[in-house]
């Protein structure tokens, strides 16, 4: 599938030539970076069937192979199309089928339709990946400093972009087997098991102080990382670790989800409606949970921080405790000193890692990657904060209202995509990422 290059300039600079470049180290970098991000995406699917690709199990997930094409659509759109001299799309209709919720790039499809198309299929959306991937390639070879000022600002959002839709390609997936009964397994993996018994939850105390929030501009952020400014959070406790399984099996055992007292309303109403007994991908077994991972279905594993769970359980979990979720800024002036490492999507696990009780002697452990933890905050904007104009204008802001506040990143979350300041959102009924609980306490 070839895309017209009709009035491509016929100055083409061989690449002896173009490594002389004053700029191709920068040119080399940028290639470099998006073919890592593209072969990762790759890889994640190394396994599926094309039968795997093109399920929509609920309105939230998508199929692969729209991930596929959308995350294309994104680097033709708001690449190709403005700096590619002469760029046509060969096929335009792909504009209408993978834009996701850019109303100023156009119309869109249907979000919750999206398993109905079978057509292109994979093999289609795969070539339509490769041309976009030629034409990118051949435009970052050739821009000058001037015109990569101009395009590696949006190739950045880009890259980053995918990389979110690589976590959901894993929770969709994910979703997308668990409907399966025959559960088949995204990722072989042995089983790691972790201690025993865990060690106790500590509480490690913060001083009231008037904290820097928001992204310090040294990097790559995203526009509702900031502005920077000053907050002031009291004196607070954090968890030194997420709630495990077994201490979230404790309050199942307790009959907390038919305990009105512990819940929100909504909370509550939800758990009704939804008739939830334990987190998503859980199963009672002759009077033992098992739950659903990608690889596989087994028993539930005490020592794992406990995950698929919704801010309304984990609310009603920290209430049930004698705690609370923390605010977002209180989780952001605590990871001030925590190194971002943990257990991400390079890893490969696509699952939380049990808690090994190792000779991890820091304050507060697995602050990132494992499971995103739920912050109390509700996601809405920093002060000061507007929206850029134009159709990447809507990527964050128009989302500020009824979600809360996720931090850390995890198992499906790439180590380079995180960051302490990173604010990940979702409604307060949503389950199927890899969320889980981190507690927090008024002084006592
Ligand atoms: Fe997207």
């Amino acid at each position: 599938m070839s895309l017209a290059l009709a009035d491509m300039t016929t100055e083409v600079v061989p690449p002896k030539q173009r490594a002389l470049s004053p700029s191709s180290a920068r040119n080399e970098y940028l290639r470099d970076r998006f073919h890592q991000l593209r072969s990762f995406t790759n890889r994640l699917c190394t396994g599926l069937e094309p039968e795997d690709y093109v399920v929509q199990s609920m309105p939230d997930v998508s199929p692969t192979k729209w991930h596929l094409a959308h995350t294309t659509w994104f680097f033709e759109t708001f690449i190709l199309k403005k700096f590619f001299p002469g760029y046509r799309s060969e096929i335009p209709e792909y504009a209408y089928l993978f834009n996701s919720y850019y109303n100023a790039a156009g119309d869109m499809h249907r979000r919750d339709l999206r398993g109905l198309i079978s057509r292109p299929t994979v093999r289609e959306a795969e070539r339509y990946r490769a041309s976009i991937d030629s034409h990118i390639d051949d435009l970052l070879s050739d821009a000058d400093e001037q015109l990569l000022d101009e395009i590696e600002p949006n190739l950045v959002l880009g890259i980053h972009h995918e990389q979110q839709h690589q976590e959901l390609l894993i929770t969709d997936i994910k979703h997308v087997f668990a409907q399966n009964p025959l559960y088949p397994v995204f990722r072989e993996r042995k089983l790691r098991t972790g201690a025993e018994k865990v060690s106790s939850v500590r509480f490690v105390d913060f001083e009231q102080t008037m904290a820097s929030i928001g992204h310090d501009g040294d990097g790559f952020a995203y526009d509702n990382e900031g502005p920077r400014h000053q907050a002031l959070v009291p004196a607070f406790s954090l968890a030194s670790r997420p709630v495990t399984n077994g201490e979230y099996l404790a309050f199942i055992e307790d009959n907390a989800y038919t305990r009105p007292e512990f819940w929100l309303s909504l909370g509550w109403m939800t758990v009704n409606e939804q008739r939830w007994q334990a987190p998503l991908y859980w199963t009672k077994r002759d009077g033992d949970w098992w739950n659903f991972t990608l690889s596989g279905f087994r028993p539930v594993d005490e020592s794992e921080p406990v995950t698929h769970i919704s801010y309304f359980e984990a609310d009603a979990y920290a209430n049930w405790a004698g705690a609370r979720l923390p605010t977002e800024f209180e989780w952001e002036r605590a990871a001030l000193d925590c190194p971002i490492e943990g257990n991400f999507a390079e890893d490969g696990s696509f699952h939380p890692h049990a808690l090994s009780n190792s000779s991890d002697h820091r304050n507060l452990h697995l602050m990132f990657g494992d499971v995103w933890e739920w912050t109390r905050s509700a996601y809405s904007p920093y002060p000061g904060y507007r929206a850029a104009p134009g159709a990447l204008g809507e990527y964050n802001g128009k989302f500020m209202c009824n979600q809360y506040v996720l931090r850390g990143g995890s198992c499906a979350t790439s180590r380079s995509h995180i960051r302490r300041t990173y604010r990940n959102f979702f409604q307060p009924e949503k389950r199927w990422q890899f969320t889980g609980i981190r507690l927090a306490r008024d002084p006592q």
